[in-house]
This record gives structure tokens, C-alpha cells and sequence, in this order.
């Protein structure tokens, strides 16, 4: 399988983004038609944004309904922290939610998080997972305050 063969507009699995946003390719379907609005052909509407407030480091990242936190964060230009490239796997990326409530973040559904929640849990907050999140699988649905003590705000290079 190669990384074009991910069919899903979210993440690939296989590393950042889907393969189009990786490659900084834009897709358009729309095409001018004589005789439709200009509004018809200017493409997809923008998708609706949460905001995801970083702390220690002050920083709002703008969150897509269709993308992880960390993706908002890779395709905004920041160096989150991370070595498995959002496999879930390190743990780097995790981020405690400070928001009181929890139905404002996607639940965990794959066993790769609430595996590696458990080690972080144990290594970082005595076995505590409370607010405990991968930011590489976890999706927001409103506005929240999330904490990433490793996360300075840094930007990539290739950003
Ligand atoms: S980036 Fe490695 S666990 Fe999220």
C-alpha cells in the first residue's frame, strides 16, 4: 500500500496528513460553468474549526472536525512533539485536557491509544489517565484547553 492509496480525507496512518496535504497538493473539482454563480464554482465550503488552546505555551491551534490535533498542528506549521509520526505508538504528542468536559474531545476507540494512555499514565501521572489523550488520534468537537509540556510552540522549518 502507498501512501496514495489512503482514501480517507483524514489522516493516514502511515504518517502526517493524508497524502495530498504531505505533498502540499491542492485538488479542485470545481470548474467555471458559464452561467453559475461565481459562488457555485469557488469549491468546497470551509470546514467548521474549533479552537484548541495549548498551554504552557499560549498557543490556539485551529482544529478541522475532519482532523486530529495533531494533524491542525503539523498543517498550521508547528513542531509538535512526536517520533512515531502519529502511529500512536510514542506517546510524545499526548496532551491533558484541561476542559472540564469530556464530550468536547472524539472518544478512544483504538486500542493503540488507550494502550499508550496507560503508559503515559504510569510513566508520567502515577497511573492517572484523567484527561490523558493522544493528540495524534484525538478529534475535537468544541472549544478546549489542552496541556503539552514539551510543546514551545516551535515552528518547522518547512513551514
Ligand atoms: S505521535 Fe506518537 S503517539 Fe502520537
Amino acid at each position: 500500500m502507498s501512501a496514495f492509496d489512503d482514501q480517507s480525507p483524514g489522516r493516514c496512518r502511515r504518517g502526517f496528513g493524508s497524502a495530498r496535504s504531505r505533498i502540499g497538493v491542492t485538488l479542485s473539482h470545481a470548474t467555471a460553468q458559464p452561467g453559475v454563480p461565481a459562488s457555485v464554482n469557488a469549491g468546497p465550503a470551509p470546514q467548521s474549526t474549533h479552537t484548541v488552546r495549548v498551554e504552557p505555551a499560549g498557543i490556539d491551534i485551529a482544529v478541522r472536525v475532519s482532523e486530529t490535533l495533531f494533524d491542525a498542528a503539523w498543517r498550521e506549521g508547528y513542531e509538535w512533539p512526536t517520533i512515531c509520526l502519529g502511529q500512536a505508538l510514542c506517546t510524545a504528542c499526548h496532551v491533558v485536557i484541561r476542559t472540564e468536559d469530556e464530550n468536547n474531545v472524539s472518544p478512544i476507540v483504538e486500542p493503540d491509544e488507550r494502550s499508550a494512555i496507560r503508559r503515559v499514565s504510569r510513566r508520567l501521572y502515577r497511573g492517572d489517565t484523567t484527561g490523558v489523550r493522544l493528540a495524534c488520534q484525538m478529534r475535537v468537537k468544541a472549544d478546549i484547553v489542552v496541556e503539552q509540556s514539551r510543546f514551545e510552540g516551535e515552528r518547522r522549518a518547512d513551514a
